[in-house]
């Protein structure tokens, strides 16, 4: 069996993708090595019988021996770690979460669903760095693929409704905290029914503007607000993560060489109090006037995951919400129907779970993948 090494695994991704592995039996497919960034010498986890004691995540010559890495350690972790193994003459796969290696002309964007032409292109031409995605660009097009697959895509926008564990789990902290504040400050007047409302909103907002609510992490009260920017500001008028949605996208289908037919795709993201579920509503304008009913077939029949949500208020109620989708494997796709703008324009809505395939779970397959 391959020895793996995993950095990071304890952290909030590393912890889910820990988890998917022992629900699925991962771990008796390899030999595990668990390193980390303060600890080595300390016992390896529980649920790894008979790995050894955790290594230094630092240690280049203990990283070399492994066959594969998977980190989830960060990006800063990757851009001090990675260079100093490459230049030591390693050339063992590296898979991670972090964006640090996702646009280099040397890495894959693994979502094997979706790509996995491109990753076996790639493994037999050498490539040896797969990193996995943006955790908004996986979901889509976990949901959406039949339609970017069977080339159905002219161009799409897509709005973002982001949670907060994106942000990390500092951020889910917060806006928790956030939301406890604010029922404080009020929780006598909402307890008595003849209490007027506009003065609990005045209340709120005194609240949320209280330089003493906590808003380290996003900056500005995410509870009871959005915030319509994430990530870098690239100074052109568009966040990074707006950047990442069209260059990913393409990355990941193969589309973003020269004549590849690269696809239009740009909208705003926007941060809201969800917890962990990232929501997207789009607009697809199709290369053609589908009907309705292939569309769905299309979704549905992709792969096993993407799940057509029917447009109806109660089905999308029951299905289409992060509460719904949360913990699933399943992405719901819904409020499909045709916009007044004419039969070849779409608008869609699907919901997914950002730590699992926003983050841990295409990198558990591609280590599958590559143990053959
Ligand atoms: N950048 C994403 C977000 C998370 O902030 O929601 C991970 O891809």
């Amino acid at each position: 069996a391959p020895s793996v090494g995993f950095v990071g695994w304890r952290g909030m991704v590393g912890s889910v993708l820990m988890q998917r592995m022992q629900d699925e039996g991962d771990f008796r497919l390899i030999n595990p090595v668990f390193f980390s960034t303060s600890n080595a010498g300390g016992p390896a986890p529980s649920f790894a019988e008979g790995a050894p004691a955790l290594q230094d995540a630092y240690d280049v010559d203990t990283l070399a021996k492994l066959s594969t890495i998977v980190t989830a350690q960060g990006g800063d972790y990757t851009a001090e770690v990675y260079p100093k193994l490459r230049d030591s003459g390693w050339d063992g796969l590296w898979i991670d979460a972090a964006s640090t290696l996702r646009m280099e002309s040397s890495s894959i964007i693994v979502l094997d669903p979706v790509n996995r032409d491109v990753i076996d292109a790639g493994l037999s031409r050498g490539v040896r760095d797969f990193v996995g995605g943006n955790c908004t660009v996986s979901c889509m097009l976990m949901g959406l693929g039949g339609l970017f697959r069977n080339g159905l895509i002219e161009w799409g926008t897509s709005m973002t409704y982001q949670a907060a564990s994106g942000g990390g789990a500092r951020h889910m902290r917060e806006l928790l905290n956030q939301f406890g504040t604010i029922h404080g400050a009020v929780a006598p007047n909402l307890d008595d029914p003849a209490s007027a409302i506009l003065a609990i909103d005045q209340a709120v907002l005194a609240q949320q503007r209280n330089p003493s609510m906590d808003a380290s992490q996003f900056g500005v009260p995410l509870a009871g607000s959005v915030i319509p920017w994430i990530d870098a500001d690239l100074g052109n008028g568009m966040s990074r993560e707006e950047w990442k949605a069209g260059a990913e996208t393409n990355k990941i289908l193969g589309t973003d060489t020269v004549d590849g037919g690269r696809i239009p795709f740009d909208g705003l993201c926007v941060r809201i109090g969800a917890m962990r579920s990232h929501s997207q509503a789009l607009t697809l304008k199709l290369t053609e006037d589908v009907p309705l009913a292939e569309i769905e077939r299309l979704i549905d029949s992709d792969n096993e995951w993407a799940t057509v949500i029917p447009n109806t208020k109660e089905a999308t109620l029951a299905g289409l919400t992060p509460v719904a989708a949360t913990g699933s494997l399943s992405v719901p796709v819904g409020r499909l129907r045709k916009l007044e703008m004419g039969p070849q324009y779409l608008s869609a809505f699907t919901v997914g779970d950002q730590l699992l395939w926003g983050a841990a779970e295409p990198l558990r397959r591609m280590l599958l993948i590559s143990t053959g």
